[in-house]
């Protein structure tokens, strides 16, 4: 919860900042029925991010690990951008403000919403690139929506059933100072159906080698031209304000943006069900705390104030 004092101190910092930064994470999805990973609803609670997200995994057990993907596609697929999508996807669109999203998302639920594409930054990947895994072939597949991939990658009826009961309903409407009331309801969970080989899997078109999802697994470098492009924007000029929207902060180099900005003078604003007390009660400078769904929270953070 935020008193209105608050909002109205941090919409005259956004009012008056000229270049502003979102780093978004996980939370921003809640709102869409897309599970975060860490917390006791998360990806990571029933399966060790280690048998599913490293280039390990995917050696031992390609089948396992494209299920994963294939799972967390077909989820994104169905989900639909939330307002809180919408509300940056409408500062992109700015002329007056210099923007820049930095994304730990792979669901490609941003630019769905009409984020400008030059301005997003995925910086863990994306869930519809597929890239060849064979070290001579440099064949990548962008923005491959096809679901399934392949016959055997088809997700059954029933398992989708199962899974579906537990999506969270439409959030009903709230005014400001009910938006940290609002609970997400528990994510669906991800089971491995069967046990598949490689010639069920995606295969690469121009060399017959195994595809792999094009997303950053744990102990992969982040993709050098994307950090380019960020710290492009950050050195061209001071960055005035970041909003660091649904993201735990526990992955660098994300985490570290939020402390670069603040070092050189920058405003910070967090969205997130759970948030310091200390930046709830407004003691750290320029930085203000929204607490509650940032699907929520951004529309109305984000509008033009009252006069
Ligand atoms: P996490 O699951 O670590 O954190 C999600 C954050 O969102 C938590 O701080 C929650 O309190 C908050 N949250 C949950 N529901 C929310 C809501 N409705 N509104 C606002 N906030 C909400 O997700 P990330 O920080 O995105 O990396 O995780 C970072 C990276 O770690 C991911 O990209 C992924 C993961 O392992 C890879 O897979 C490489």
């Amino acid at each position: 919860m935020t008193n209105p004092a608050h909002l109205a101190e941090f919409q005259e910092c956004f009012g008056a900042s000229k270049r502003i930064v979102a780093l978004v994470g996980a939370g921003l999805l809640a709102s869409s029925g897309l599970p975060t990973f860490r917390g006791t609803q998360g990806l990571w609670k029933n399966f060790n991010m280690i048998d599913l997200a490293t280039p390990d995994a995917f050696y031992i057990d390609p089948g396992l690990v494209w299920q994963f993907y294939l799972w967390r596609r077909h989820q994104a697929l169905q989900a639909q951008p939330n307002a809180g999508h919408l509300a940056l996807a409408e500062l992109s669109r700015s002329t007056s403000k210099e923007f820049v999203t930095i994304t730990q998302n792979v669901d490609g639920l941003l630019g769905r919403a009409g984020h400008e594409r030059e301005k997003l930054h995925e910086i863990h990947g994306s869930l519809f690139d597929l890239r060849c895994t064979s070290f001579t072939c440099t064949y990548v597949d962008h923005g491959n929506e096809d679901d399934p991939l392949t016959p055997a990658l088809d997700v059954p009826e029933e398992y989708e059933k199962s899974q579906s009961s537990s999506l969270p309903k439409e959030s009903e409407s709230l005014s400001v100072m009910d938006l940290g009331q609002n609970v997400v309801a528990p994510s669906p969970q991800f089971t491995a159906i069967q046990e598949l080989s490689v010639s069920e899997l995606p295969l690469c078109p121009a060399c017959q080698s195994l595809m792999r999802p094009g997303v950053v697994w744990f102990g992969e470098l982040l993709p050098l031209r994307v950090l380019d492009e960020i710290d492009d924007f950050l050195e061209s000029g001071p960055v005035d304000l970041i909003l660091v929207i649904g993201t735990s902060g526990t992955v660098y180099p994300a985490n570290a943006y939020v402390d670069l900005v603040r070092s050189r003078g920058g405003a910070v604003a967090i969205f997130n069900t759970d948030i310091e007390p200390a930046v709830m009660r407004g003691e750290l400078e320029r930085t203000w705390g929204f607490q509650g769904d940032a699907a929520e929270w951004l529309p109305v953070a984000l509008a033009e104030p009252k006069k």
